[in-house]
């Protein structure tokens, strides 16, 4: 509690300033009509404020009720200063003690201070007559001591500073005689002092003056005119001294609030009251009027009681010659419930990010009703479902505060009605919409459409062509949910992953940077990833995977027989086979997949037609037919190789074929052979060795011949013939595994189990020991296979 003085420039008045800190409420007195921009208090010290937050805090003095800000509070030096001119009289009226209530609210947290400042009166209003002069008509038989009221006089102020003295000028006909009242006003009376005579003198000026008890005395005067005339006995009677009428606000105009009533015990004009109010102030006589003649008090203005709950008038009853008495009265208001309750957005945080945590505190709702008792009870709520509270505060606030997690992607705008309700009856509601938007927080990373994506793409594409496209969405605000696209780093076979595909960062639309070969991968996968421009950015990644599809881009070749150099195959039919043998088998492999790469073997070209026939999709060369003398030794084939490609490509080799059984006909390949080099020496040493051979050949056959014709049934010796040692396979095949392809892993037994009908002879697989070289001419004599045949304990039995 503080206590200090001062005095103002004039050095006049002086000003007791005094603090009361009680429970964070201050007082302070201040002498009304005090210069706008005075200091009344520094209310940062007096309250123990940090002075550098005020304005953070937005520290802002509210008035209670009204709207006219009488106080304001320096932000930089947390002084309160006066706004307003503070007129005592016009808060107040008589009222012993002003009271100014202003509330200091602070926010962030919510603090509020109640300031009551008292304010004191100032002399500032001199006493005033109603009238302008007052008058009298006395009658000359009035005797010596008869007391005439004078009209009181006003002074706005309180206090020592109302009417303290009345002063009569001097003469010999009055004296003057000061009262009081119970309420402590001062009247004056006239006392006769000496007998009146009116043919003497029937008029007298006096001139009255009001003094009150300020300092500098301030003082009014009125004039009293008396007429002296003849003698009216009797003054009019109030029935009641006090009347009290008690009337609900908002009552209409013409309303009767009650009746006076005044005697007289005169006669004719003496008995004729004429009522009146005395001294009523201008707002007053503008609510109430009073018939003169009846003495009804009727409503004239509008009731409130917000304004003013109660009235206090003097009334006068004179009767005709101007005698007069006085009554009170009192008409109380009672409330209605006729104001809602008022409700104002003190403070709003808009937008709220949608990441705050439940609790969080948005705004701060000030809610009042000027009217009284319940009917200023007032409850406040929101009566929609959004995740937002009221938690009642200090007194008449309310923070509003969030109840849940807010999401934007979900609701971005609230529009939140407050309603507030008084428990008058009827209750009165008000409600104010509340407009919050939500702002945006990078919390949703892209998310792709689809779990993974395929892209399908024929080899030998153009570089730059378009795969497929990836979508990635984000629901959140701008930046936050723009989407970039990029490929994540890797490795397809080695390669980064970026010399085969590139995304197109807006689109998500993937091109092939490069042609690829189905021979060399048929698909691979990459990541894409979905980046938003947030900050940090959030993220998603999704595989794409490239599958390509094959192009008939390789034409078969021809593995068997081989057409390197000038070399040519030959292959030996033996004469005794029969129509199906199987003679030789001509091998191609296509680089290509599927019907690309499904072969089939047609003869384009033969030396007899119908002794050859090749089986379509398995190239095994077989006789149409048994093999007679007449056909010519020396058979050749063209065979083309197709594949099922669209269009499709072929490949043709020629095959030789020599139907002998025996090697001195070798000598005839010469004729098949286009080989020019072969010197005439040589020639004649293979006829020399040939027709030795021959004629040794012909000799054990004639022996066989001769056995064998005593079978029944001759017995091929040679049923498909026909090995292909797996060295001519190119490792590179190994892998493939379309159909129609041959795997390393095939060996000659599957060739005879299915190709050959007659199987009884199985190769084995030792057979590939005895491998030729590609370029060298199969030529084996029927013994040389004989010694293969680990199985066979005979010489090999040949038919004629
Ligand atoms: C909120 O109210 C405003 C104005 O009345 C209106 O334009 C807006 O659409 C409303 N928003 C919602 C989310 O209801
Ligand atoms: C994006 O999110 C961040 C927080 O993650 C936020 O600060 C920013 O304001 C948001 N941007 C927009 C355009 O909403
Ligand atoms: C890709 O996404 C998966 C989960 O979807 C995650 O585990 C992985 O780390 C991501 N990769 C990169 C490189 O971001």
């Amino acid at each position: 509690m503080g206590c200090c003085t001062f005095s103002l420039h004039c050095g006049l008045a002086f000003i007791f300033l005094s603090l009361h800190s009680v429970n964070g409420d201050v007082s302070y007195s201040i002498p009304e009509e005090m210069k706008r921009g005075s200091v009344i208090g520094n209310i940062a010290k007096d309250l123990g404020l940090d002075l550098a937050r005020l304005s953070a805090r937005k520290a802002r003095i509210d008035a209670e009720d009204d709207n006219v800000q009488y106080c304001g509070v320096n932000l930089n030096t947390g002084e309160l200063i006066v706004q307003e001119r503070i007129d005592r009289e016009g808060l107040c009226a008589k009222k012993a003690s002003c009271v100014l209530k202003q509330e200091l609210v602070l926010e962030n947290p919510l603090e509020l201070h109640r300031i009551n400042i008292r304010v004191q009166d100032i002399n500032d209003n001199s006493p005033q007559f109603k009238q302008e002069s007052l008058k009298f008509e006395i009658r000359e038989s009035a005797v010596k001591g008869s007391r005439f009221l004078l009209d009181e006089a006003h002074d706005g102020d309180i206090g020592e500073n109302t009417v303290q003295d009345y002063s009569l000028q001097q003469n010999e006909y009055f004296k003057l005689n000061v009262n009081s009242k119970g309420s402590g006003r001062k009247y004056g009376e006239m006392i006769l002092d000496k007998e009146l005579d009116r043919e003497d003198k029937n008029e007298i000026v006096l001139l009255l003056t009001a003094f009150d008890g300020g300092s500098p005395r301030r003082s009014g005067s009125v004039v009293i005119h008396v007429t002296v005339l003849d003698a009216n006995d009797n003054v009019p009677v109030f029935s009641q001294t006090v009347y009290e009428a008690s009337l609900p606000e908002n009552s209409p105009v013409d309303t009767l609030v009650i009746t006076v009533s005044a005697t007289d015990a005169d006669d004719g004009l003496n008995s004729e009251i004429t009522y009146e109010f005395d001294h009523v102030s201008d707002e007053d006589s503008d609510v109430f009027s009073l018939h003169p003649k009846t003495g009804e008090v009727r409503v004239a203005g509008r009731i409130d009681y917000e304004g003013m709950s109660s009235y206090e008038m003097q009334i006068s009853a004179k009767d005709g010659l101007g005698l007069a008495s006085y009554a009170t009265l009192i008409i109380e208001v009672t409330d209605i419930n006729d104001n809602a309750p008022v409700i104002q957005l003190k403070s709003l945080c808009n937008p709220i990010p949608e990441n705050v945590p439940p609790g969080t505190e948005v705004g701060i709702v000030n809610v009042h009703d000027k009217d009284s008792e319940n009917n200023r009870q007032v409850r406040c709520f929101i009566q929609q479902s959004v995740p937002f509270k009221l938690v009642p505060s200090i007194k008449n606030y309310y923070s509003l505060v969030t109840t849940g997690q807010l999401d934007r992607e979900l609701l971005s705008d609230y529009n939140i009605t407050i309603t507030a309700t008084d428990e008058g009856s009827p209750p009165l509601s008000s409600s104010k919409t509340v407009e919050l938007s939500v702002a945006d927080i990078n919390d949703n990373p892209p998310v792709f459409e689809e779990q993974s994506y395929s892209a399908y793409v024929s080899e030998n594409n153009k570089p730059g062509s378009t795969l497929c496209s990836v979508t990635a969405r984000d629901p959140d605000w701008r930046q936050n949910g723009t989407v970039i696209y990029s490929l994540l780093a890797g490795e397809v076979n080695g390669a980064p992953v970026s010399s085969y595909l590139s995304v197109n960062g807006d689109t998500g639309v993937i091109h092939a940077v490069r042609s690829f070969d189905y021979e060399q991968f048929r698909s691979f996968k990459v990541h894409v990833m979905a980046r938003d421009n947030g900050s940090p950015p959030l993220s998603s990644n999704v595989t794409v995977n490239v599958f390509m599809s094959d192009v008939n881009d390789n034409s078969p070749q021809i593995l068997y027989p081989a057409l390197e150099g000038n070399s040519f195959m030959t292959e030996l039919v033996p004469k005794a086979a029969h129509g199906g043998s199987l003679v030789s088998k001509v091998i191609a492999v296509d680089a290509d997949s599927g019907q690309n790469a499904w072969l089939s073997y047609h003869i384009v070209k033969s030396t007899d037609p119908g002794l050859f026939t090749i089986g379509l999709h398995s190239g095994e060369i077989r006789t149409q037919r048994d093999i007679s003398e007449s056909d010519s030794m020396k058979q050749n084939l063209i065979v083309a190789v197709k594949d099922n490609g669209q269009p499709s490509l072929s490949a043709t080799c020629s095959m030789y074929l020599l139907i002998s059984d025996n090697l001195a006909e070798v000598p005839e390949l010469k004729d098949i052979s286009y080989d020019e080099k072969n010197s005439k020496l040589t020639s004649y040493l293979i006829i020399a060795l040939v027709s030795v051979s021959t004629f040794f050949l012909t000799f054990i056959i004639i022996i066989l011949g001769v056995r064998f014709c005593r079978r029944r049934k001759p017995r091929l010796l040679f049923d498909g013939a026909v090995a292909i040692p797996s060295a001519y396979l190119p490792p590179n095949y190994a892998d493939v595994d379309g159909t129609g392809t041959l795997r390393s892993a095939y060996n000659y037994d599957a060739y005879l189990t299915t190709g050959s009908r007659t199987s009884d002879f199985k190769f084995v697989t030792s057979y590939n020991d005895n491998t030729l070289p590609a370029d060298q001419t199969l030529r084996k004599s029927p013994s040389d296979f004989a010694e293969a045949f680990g199985d066979c304990d005979s010489s090999p039995e040949v038919g004629t």
